[in-house]
């Protein structure tokens, strides 16, 4: 049985702990395939997370609902495939974790045999025997609490969470019990920052924001969203580091007009034949019915 370690640089589940007792902010971010995978690895993230939001950017879904394991187990592997040296998790898909206990190992281990170190799952105490389950077989959980997508129509919608009522005690109570269960990080997803802050400081376990304000322990952005990928207005908490789609609509103009001006392609993205072929290629004529 071979014992080789990953390499040094890999990070690994428990150096996300690592990280909050330093006070170094953890930096997360979705990847879907090998290149987007390669870009967020290359730029140094600390995690990728193939996330469900794989139905809304990447397979044109109005939501994560119609999100299977089979479509999820097929992205994981081409992000597998750019080995990233960041932490790799995936979401766990609706209904993959629902049913029972048994069919919640099988699908968190089936995402683990495939190559993420993690999985993530969505919602509060009702999930702390799948979490205790999945834990107790080696898998680690990323528990995800506030606005949670695959709550869509109990929700009403995307709508902040945890701003009236009872609802933030009972986000600070999830968030202990899902740490009490296991889980080695919480993501924090549209709930009021100081909500996230106070959450962040009672638990030892390391919260990863998203349109959660600026205390969370580290804070992930979807690529699209980041990279300005998708056409249309991003939710308020979205900063746009590229204006990707723009960007990419120019150049693919730019390419169409070459190709109808007969720009391209140009001597330089042509191969040449070489001299002797070409005088033979001079002296042959069609034959003559
Ligand atoms: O699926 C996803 O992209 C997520 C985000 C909250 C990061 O879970």
């Amino acid at each position: 049985m071979s014992h080789v370690s990953k390499s040094r640089s890999q990070v690994t589940v428990p150096d996300l702990a690592r990280f909050k007792a330093q006070g170094r902010r953890i930096v997360m971010t979705t990847a879907y395939d090998a290149p987007t995978a390669h870009i967020a690895d290359a730029a140094g993230v600390d995690s990728i997370l193939v996330g469900d939001s794989l139905g809304n950017v990447c397979l044109g879904f109005e939501n994560t609902l119609p999100v299977t394991l089979e479509m999820m187990l097929h992205h994981v592997q081409a992000v597998v495939r750019a080995r990233p040296r960041a932490l790799l998790l995936a979401d766990m898909p609706y209904l993959s974790y629902h049913i029972s206990v048994e069919d919640t190992l099988r699908n968190g281990g089936a995402l683990l045999r495939v190559g993420v170190q993690g999985v993530k799952l969505e919602g509060g105490s009702v999930r702390v025997p799948m979490i205790q389950a999945l834990v107790g077989a080696e898998i680690p959980v990323m528990g995800h609490l506030g606005l949670t997508p695959q709550s869509i129509h109990i929700m009403g919608g995307y709508k902040v969470q945890g701003k009236e009522g009872q609802g933030a005690i009972t986000l600070i109570e999830d968030a202990l019990r899902l740490q009490d269960a296991g889980c080695f990080g919480l993501l924090l997803e549209g709930i009021p920052a100081d909500l996230a802050a106070r959450v962040t400081d009672v638990l030892e376990i390391p919260t990863i924001g998203i349109g959660a304000g600026p205390d969370c322990s580290g804070q992930v952005l979807v690529f699209h969203d980041l990279l300005g990928l998708l056409p249309g207005d991003a939710p308020k908490f979205v900063r746009k580091y590229l204006d990707g789609y723009a960007l990419m609509v120019e150049a693919m103009s730019n390419w169409a007009s070459d190709i109808r001006e007969g720009d391209y392609p140009g001597p330089a993205e042509s191969y040449i034949l070489p001299e002797a072929t070409r005088k033979l290629l001079s002296t042959w004529a069609p034959p003559k019915n």
